[in-house]
């Protein structure tokens, strides 16, 4: 179908949501619309939601607001715009957001957005609200059209989604649904599709993603090691990456992958969420503190050099000094690449919003504001340490200042450099000269694959 019409979408929220809105834009595209930065000549705007916490959930009534004013304007010089709110806000609150805020035409869920080209034939036609919440049977994969060329070095890839873990804070798995893994083959045809399309590095995506267990081409069910096996042979991929794991899925092969796979970078999110056992229980993390160190030291004995990164909460309910001091001890104990810190939030419909122990909002900011020092810390002290080595540098895209590119270390650090336009997508040896708390800076030495690996293991 010939394009005509334009979307703008924005997206809040985790990488999966970055994911999902490329697949959006690629849904849409089938009905017509072509992908379009300017919001104010959308005849279609998708907000992809983020229901994790509540001000990413307020963030889009807000939005919500401002885009009302802006139909009114276009509905002003003869102009429609659809309105559509997808994501996990659409899964959540379904057909209340479309009473909270008229403009929306739409509501599609997080496993519904393969169908948005006949909902909006369907909303245009009926010219009232749809909203499709529904967990479908047939996966949405199986119904988006091919990947189309994203021209950036760097690429996200769901491969599984939802989650069965139930922390007590969590709305993932209300909003995503159980756990689900896609087939090896239909994930190597869309990495493949990828790389073609000029994607030197993937991320693969899950919600819990070390639970993957995907049935591989030979009709058993392979785990996310082997996944990451069989994609590191796609020739023109140099890097491999995952996010988000959870403790308990951190299985053998999986470590020993960190160990021997050239192309898996030695990068890993972990998040821990409590250092105290009695917290970690009521989250029903299904780990205690004594477990994560373990897992840490197994990781660090197959790569030492791993950065681990993670995730924290503070002022879970009923959260004393004492355990939020073990919080503390046990991100000192492991010392942290990069790090985030949140405070906990309610969410409707979770076990924890029914827990008593509430902890007063200003104290939940004073801890935040101690964890965030510590995490600081750790943070520049690492980048410090990677100051005088040559690591080879994936390049993304241009920075701001004039003649600089940036890309990733392969322990995922912003590197800036100067360089030109030539230089994205390229992946290059830096000598790192400098460092700051939250990037590197670089002289560009020559192409190849710098001397982070087997031969230097030295943690940054
Ligand atoms: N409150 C605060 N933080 C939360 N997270 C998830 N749910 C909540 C909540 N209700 C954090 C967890 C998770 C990250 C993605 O968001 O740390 O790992
Ligand atoms: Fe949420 Fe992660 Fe816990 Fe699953 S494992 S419920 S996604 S915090």
């Amino acid at each position: 179908m010939a394009a005509s019409k334009k979307v703008f979408v924005k997206t809040f929220g985790c990488q999966m949501n970055v994911y999902d809105s490329e697949r959006i834009g690629e849904a849409l595209g089938r009905a017509g619309y072509l992908a379009t930065a300017a919001i104010e000549e959308a005849d279609m705007v998708v907000l992809n939601t983020c229901h994790i916490r509540e001000k990413a959930a307020e963030k889009v009534y807000s939005e919500l607001g401002r885009i009302r004013q802006l139909k009114v304007r276009r509905q002003q010089q003869g102009k429609q715009t659809l309105v559509a709110v997808a994501g996990c806000v659409a899964q959540a609150e379904g057909s209340e957001i479309v009473r909270r805020a008229p403009v929306v035409d739409l509501v599609v869920g997080p496993q519904s957005y393969h169908r948005l080209g006949e909902l909006v034939a369907r909303a245009s036609r009926e010219g009232r609200p749809q909203i499709e919440t529904q967990f479908p049977l047939e996966s949405k994969f199986a119904g988006l059209p091919r990947r189309r060329s994203t021209q950036r070095a760097s690429a996200f890839l769901t491969v599984q989604e939802g989650c069965d873990k139930f922390c007590t804070f969590c709305v993932v798995p209300y909003t995503r649904g159980a756990e689900y893994s896609r087939p090896v083959a239909e994930i190597e045809a869309e990495a493949r599709q990828l790389v073609e399309g000029g994607a030197r590095e993937l991320t693969l995506l899950g919600q819990n993603v070390n639970a993957y267990r995907g049935n591989g081409p030979d009709g058993v069910r392979w785990s996310l090691a082997q996944l990451l096996g069989r994609l590191a042979g796609i020739d023109g991929l140099e890097r491999l990456r995952y996010t988000t794991s959870h403790p308990g899925d951190m299985l053998d092969d999986l470590i020993a992958a960190h160990g021997r796979m050239a192309k898996l970078m030695p990068h890993l999110h972990l998040p821990f969420q409590s250092g105290s056992d009695r917290i970690l229980e009521a989250m029903n993390r299904k780990h205690s503190a004594a477990d994560y160190l373990a897992l840490i030291g197994r990781l660090r004995a197959a790569r030492p050099d791993l950065a681990l990164s993670t995730d924290i909460i503070v002022g879970f309910p009923g959260e004393t000094e004492h355990d939020f001091a073990a919080t503390l001890a046990l991100a000192e104990a492991v010392g942290f690449a990069q790090a985030y810190a949140f405070k906990w939030s309610s969410r409707p419909g979770t076990p924890a919003s029914t827990f008593g122990g509430a902890v007063p909002e200003p104290e939940k900011d004073r801890r935040l504001e101690r964890l965030q020092r510590l995490l600081g810390r750790q943070q520049t002290s690492f980048n410090t340490a990677c100051v005088g080595r040559v690591m080879p540098v994936l390049f993304e895209r241009p920075g701001q200042r004039p003649g600089q590119i940036v890309g990733r270390s392969p322990y995922l650090q912003a590197v800036h450099a100067q360089g030109t336009p030539q230089h994205i997508g390229g992946y290059l040896d830096v000598e790192i000269l400098s460092a700051g708390p939250n990037s590197l800076s670089g002289l560009i030495l020559q192409p190849g694959r710098g001397s982070y690996g087997a031969e230097s293991r030295a943690m940054c």
